[in-house]
């Protein structure tokens, strides 16, 4: 049987079968709710602060009150890695508008507060997984997303067919294609490597804002590598020398096919297998 984890829902630390949320919490009648996944490594969270912030701008975009609690996010994140005796896996967090009677409109804020709620995962080995070393299979769908993919909503339907799509494919993922565009995968961003350029989509509302994007190409110009930030087509794609992904619960993850095709000889390439241990080396380096 598997554990019960302590949750954390409004201010309290609970069994996780006693934590509930309202039928009319407004992230179950309209998905009107935003989260972040911060990776755990060796009992420490990773990026932690670039979550804290993008989940401000998500808050902010969407005209939602920061719950109670949001002060206190690095403390309550550390005491569910504590209570859970997480080394390696995720923190999971979100926050929606609160639960009031279903209306399209917003409810007013002085009368519903936001529903915080936290709960962990636990992964051991997340660091070492086999998947890095043999390389990701992802076919391409299209991006039938909304125009806001720049805030982190739990609006998560067509990231899950895409997943499904990949699945019935034999494949790991699906990139999505915009006007032949690649926009990103289905929960984490796309790149591709020519030569020793790391090429990737611009940053827009048509993307997530990726944190691990955002230390990944730090590290990559940090490390004298060029990076390109623009969009690619999926023909390019299938012609690069190497492929990856990145998120936060993936890290750096090679790409080693796309629609069928093998890029280079079809198993990580040397660009993606470096970054991911420059990501990993340096991200633990700063982890809290
Ligand atoms: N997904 N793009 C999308 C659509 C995502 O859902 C994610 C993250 C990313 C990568 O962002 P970051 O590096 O900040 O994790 C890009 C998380 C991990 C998830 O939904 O589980």
């Amino acid at each position: 049987m598997k554990d019960m984890r302590t949750v954390y829902l409004n201010g309290d630390y609970l069994a996780e079968d006693e934590a509930k949320v309202s039928i009319f919490d407004r992230s179950f009648l309209m998905a009107d709710g935003v989260y972040e996944v911060t990776s755990v490594l060796g009992g420490k969270l990773i990026d932690f602060d670039g979550h804290r912030v993008r989940l401000e701008r998500s808050l902010n975009e969407l005209d939602m009150q920061k719950p109670e609690g949001f002060d206190d996010l690095l403390e309550i994140h550390r005491e569910l890695v504590r209570v859970n005796e997480i080394e390696d896996g995720l923190v999971y967090l979100q926050v929606s508008r609160g639960a009031a009677d279903r209306d399209f409109m917003y409810p007013d804020p002085e009368d519903v507060k936001p529903t915080l709620v936290l709960f962990t995962q636990n992964k051991p080995g997340l660091a070492n997984s086999p998947a890095a070393a043999k390389g990701m299979k992802v076919i391409s769908i299209d991006d039938i997303r909304w125009g806001r993919r720049d805030i982190k909503t739990v609006q998560l339907l067509y990231p899950s067919m895409g997943k499904m799509m990949a699945k019935k494919a034999g494949c790991d993922d699906a990139w999505m294609i915009q006007d032949g565009f690649v926009t990103e995968g289905t929960s984490n961003n796309a790149y591709i490597v020519k030569g020793n350029k790391i090429i990737t989509r611009a940053l827009s509302n048509d993307i997530l804002h990726g944190i691990t994007r955002a230390a990944v190409l730090r590290f990559a110009r940090e490390a004298q590598m060029e990076v390109e930030e623009r969009s690619f087509t999926i023909d390019e794609a299938k012609e690069a020398d190497e492929a990856f992904i990145t998120s936060a619960s993936a890290f750096v993850m090679p790409v080693v096919e796309i629609d069928g095709v093998s890029l280079g000889d079809g198993t990580p390439g040397s660009v993606a297998k470096r970054m991911r241990e420059i990501y990993l080396d340096e991200s633990l380096k700063k982890a809290v």
